[in-house]
């Protein structure tokens, strides 16, 4: 992945961004098993701030997030640079949600991160989006500046080393001494190498997004170069008795053994 032609991937992931807004929020309305499962429960553990708190919430989608962390009583301020999305964000936000302040606002552009208020926050929360973001080390450095000392970012991503563009699932059958067993894997064929690729996170969406795929060492460099540490991860996977996914090689019950998602938390140490 060429980061430095970031502008041109911004500009086309913010249009495929638009163009499926409307498809995705119908999809995800507040959550499917991958947030309910995998991701909110262990963003909700690692982000352990108190009520009350100022939380950003990061590339907020239609805002299923951001409803939840009002409702912990946190006052949130979210974005997303699609207008469309936002749009469905308030329009699915209501006074029972309590305050949201949602913004139209890209987070590859540092300046207008800042206006968000220097020092301002106790937390910032980015549930699956980074993979999203054409580059990530605006948003870091920003968040180092946003957030008061040692407050945490919290985030969800497809695990780079189980999820990633180049991961096919795998079934096999084999006849083990007289009985017929299936055993189910992932193949990786890429992942040391960052890299952009199109992918359909959702049946039938309209056109397939970008997807920047960052293998640990980059992904948590961003991070410490702009002076995070890691202090948790949980590697998550749906459990054995969970149902089945759509299909026996979609993520389930199948593959309890293999994560498709990483939850992780850092805190910003240094200036
Ligand atoms: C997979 S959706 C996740 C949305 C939401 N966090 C959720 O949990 O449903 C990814 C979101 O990232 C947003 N996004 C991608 N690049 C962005 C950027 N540079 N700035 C702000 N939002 C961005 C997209 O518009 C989209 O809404």
């Amino acid at each position: 992945m060429d980061e430095s032609n970031f502008k041109k991937d911004n500009l086309e992931t913010r249009q495929v961004w638009d163009a499926n807004a409307a498809y995705w929020d119908e999809y995800m309305g507040e959550g499917n098993d991958f947030v309910e499962v995998l991701c909110w429960p262990a963003m909700k553990r690692l982000l352990n701030i108190p009520p009350e708190s100022r939380v950003i919430d990061i590339a907020c989608g239609n805002g299923l997030t951001s409803r939840r962390l009002s409702g912990m009583g946190f006052n949130v301020v979210a974005f997303d640079f699609s207008k469309a999305m936002i749009d469905m964000a308030i329009k699915r936000t209501s006074p029972k949600n309590g305050e949201i302040q949602y913004h139209v606002l890209d987070a590859t552009d540092q300046e207008a991160l800042l206006e968000l208020g220097e020092g301002e926050f106790h937390g910032a929360l980015c549930n699956m989006a980074l993979f999203d973001i054409a580059d990530i080390k605006p948003l870091f450095k920003s968040l180092s500046i946003l957030l008061q000392p040692g407050a945490p970012f919290v985030f969800s991503v497809m695990h780079p080393c189980f999820n990633n563009p180049h991961a096919a699932l795998v079934a096999e059958t084999e006849d083990r001494s007289g009985e017929v067993i299936t055993e189910y894997s992932v193949k990786i064929d890429q992942y040391l190498t960052p890299r952009v690729d199109y992918a359909v996170a959702l049946k039938e969406q309209p056109k397939p997004q970008l997807v920047f795929h960052r293998p640990l060492q980059i992904l948590f460099e961003h991070g410490f170069k702009a002076g995070f540490i890691l202090d948790a991860l949980e590697e998550r996977a749906f459990p054995p008795d969970h149902p089945p996914g759509k299909t026996e090689l979609s993520w389930g019950a199948n593959f309890s053994e293999l994560p498709p998602v990483l939850v992780a938390r850092m805190r910003h140490i240094q200036g």
